[in-house]
């Protein structure tokens, strides 16, 4: 008998300094940024504000991610944490997604959501209209929009490919990547 089981958990190893401000402009490339010299180190660099504004959901997708991750908040490189703030439109979805270096926490403020999730990819998409909170145990949890990276990948994955391997016409192919 052949018992098999799969899952995903993604998340930064623990931090070895108390702090290591992101000096993003470093030459060095690891996971994260190498830490900005001490000395210069402001209270600034743990400091953001705006989360209390809403996001603009004028889009195709009718939502709003508003990050929180080490690219915004160089504070945050190496604690291994991040968060965002979502606004979502009536009916706006956040697309299919992933988040390759971490797991993920949602709080709902206002509103209701679906939430759908797909073992086989790990993936997750909300339908919605509502604000939400979320919690990532990475502060570069990076995402990978499904319908981006296949359709909207540069250089173009070939339209025969996508035809075949998502079972449809060239022209139906054709029509998505032209959104992206
Ligand atoms: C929201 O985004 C739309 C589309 O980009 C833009 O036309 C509009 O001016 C924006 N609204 C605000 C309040 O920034």
């Amino acid at each position: 008998m052949l018992i098999t089981c799969s899952f995903a958990l993604a998340s930064d190893n623990s931090p070895l300094q108390d702090f290591c401000v992101a000096d993003p402009n470093g030459p060095v490339l690891v996971n994260g940024f190498p830490c900005k010299d001490a000395k210069l180190v402001q209270a600034n660099d743990f400091f953001l504000s705006g989360l209390h504004l809403m996001g603009n959901t004028s889009n195709a997708v009718g939502s709003r991610v508003t990050p929180v991750t080490v690219a915004q908040l160089p504070g945050l490189n190496t604690l291994g944490i991040s968060m965002a703030r979502i606004d979502f439109a009536p009916w706006g979805i956040n697309p299919p997604h992933t988040h390759p270096r971490a797991t993920e926490i949602l709080t709902v403020i206002e509103g209701s959501i679906q939430v759908g999730r797909s073992r086989s990819l790990s993936e997750e998409y909300w339908i919605c209209n509502a604000i939400a909170i979320v919690g990532l145990s990475s502060q570069n949890p990076g995402v990978i929009t499904i319908a981006n990276a296949v359709f909207g990948a540069k250089p173009d994955i070939p339209s025969d490919l996508l035809a075949k391997a998502f079972q449809v016409d060239v022209k139906v192919v054709d029509q998505i990547q032209s959104k992206f």
